[in-house]
């Protein structure tokens, strides 16, 4: 459980929160590249931390982050024109570039001194990974941006979607990290005996605090001889991966997945979830179709938007479409859908989850322990301490592996090779 004045000092993310300050420092996915496809290409619309921003695509390519809201009076900057090297008010005309500044003010008269001094607000951007990164806390304090192996695989290795989730980013970040849930919300098959996941509904979990956040380690005993050992790490601060080998029926797929997400607030309500995955075979491509099957199967596939959003089409006001009679015979929800599956028990819960009414177990670990180091992170924040997980270094060579260890013998020294980045 968490007091409910922790509770409040992490789920708040607007300016001046305690956590709204935290993420700030860290560098933020707010838009997907492919959202913005072409040079002067439509605006988008981002809703990040709190602040409405628009995101465009300009002449050179490159993509800008300004406030939503001309500064002139207040009109809004979705309608704008994107045209050479900058983002046009459609109201009167007063044009700003990346940077924020205003490179035109026809409604004045020439040489107006007011142009020089009318900004609109910006952030910088870094594009990488087939994400829109932006970093909006102070400048004196900008990292590097993040440089994980994911990131650096050829776009032909990876794939990269976005959910919109209707609760707080914190409830959606424990999901990710909640080992033990795979073997009872995503057993889709009951009556398999053989599944990896299932066999062993109790894993044994180990969690090490490292420079990026930590990495931890759940146990699952599937045999005399054998185990089920899946390594995940959590990359502070709203970042986890895991090794993907497994497939939820608890067969071993010949697949060099590797896959994980990142929990984006768009407010204190509202998340955005960034999916990612990747082949870290440089001999083994993502197929396409294969990509677009394995969304369809999470139950996040075009199909499942309602069409123009991220927002998924089973939702609360339907239930997820949950199916009693499948929940009886089949599957433990009865909901379809790995996605629609988290989505339900994680948006159930309610938009901001009372924390001081949990009774927490041993496979709560990785939650309790993330939970520990985003409040100390936030008091380091307000002492001016260093933060864990912004030197990208950190992170840089780190990677996620599952699979079977047979005997007595330790998964550090089997996996070793495949738990360092090669990308
Ligand atoms: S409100 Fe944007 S130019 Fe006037
Ligand atoms: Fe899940």
């Amino acid at each position: 459980m968490l007091r409910p004045e922790d509770n409040e000092r992490l789920v708040r993310v607007g300016p001046g929160s305690p956590a709204g300050e935290l993420l700030r420092r860290y560098w933020m996915p707010a838009a997907l590249s492919s959202e913005l496809p072409e040079a002067d290409g439509s605006p988008v619309r981002v809703r990040i931390l709190c602040e409405d921003l628009i995101a465009f695509r300009d002449s050179t390519g490159a993509v800008g982050l300004v406030d939503a809201n001309c500064p002139h009076r207040r009109a809004p900057m979705f309608f704008g024109r994107n045209e050479d090297c900058g983002l046009r008010c459609v109201y009167h005309g007063w044009k700003f570039n990346r940077a924020g500044d205003c490179t035109d003010m026809p409604s004045e008269p020439a040489g107006t001194p007011l142009q020089a001094k009318v900004k609109i607000k910006s952030y910088p951007v870094h594009e990488a990974g087939g994400i829109v990164w932006t970093y909006m806390g102070p400048k004196a304090h900008m990292p590097a941006p993040p440089d994980l192996e994911w990131m650096r695989a050829p776009a032909t290795h990876r794939i990269v979607s976005k959910t919109f989730e209707h609760c707080n980013y914190l409830q959606g970040l424990e999901g990710g990290l909640d080992t033990a849930h795979s073997s009872f919300a995503h057993n889709n098959d009951i009556a398999n005996k053989r599944n990896t996941r299932t066999l062993d509904t109790a894993p044994l979990l180990d969690v090490e605090t490292t420079d990026y956040g930590y990495s931890y380690v759940s146990t699952r005993r599937i045999g005399p001889d054998s185990r089920y050992v899946r390594i995940y790490h959590y990359v502070m601060p709203v970042q986890q991966m895991r090794g993907a080998i497994s497939a939820l029926d608890g067969t071993l797929r010949d697949i060099p997945e590797i896959d994980g997400h990142i929990w984006v607030p768009v407010d204190d309500e509202t998340t955005n979830v960034y999916n990612w995955a990747y082949s870290y075979d440089h001999t083994y491509p993502i197929d396409p179709h294969h990509a677009e099957m394995r969304e369809s199967y999470a139950g996040r596939g075009k199909e499942h938007m309602i069409p123009g959003t991220f927002k998924l089409i089973a939702n609360m006001s339907n239930d997820y479409f949950i199916d009693r009679h499948v929940q009886k015979t089949k599957t433990f929800t009865g909901v379809p859908g790995v996605n629609t599956q988290d989505f339900a028990l994680q948006e159930g819960m309610g938009a901001i989850v009372d924390r001081s009414k949990e009774f927490l177990g041993t496979s709560d670990k990785a939650i309790v322990t993330m939970r520990r180091l985003m409040l100390e992170a936030t008091r380091d924040v307000e002492r001016g301490a260093p933060l864990r997980g912004l030197d990208p270094a950190a992170a840089r060579d780190i990677r996620p592996y599952d699979n079977i260890v047979k005997g007595d013998v330790d998964w550090r020294e089997v996996f070793a090779e495949e738990l360092r980045a090669k990308f």
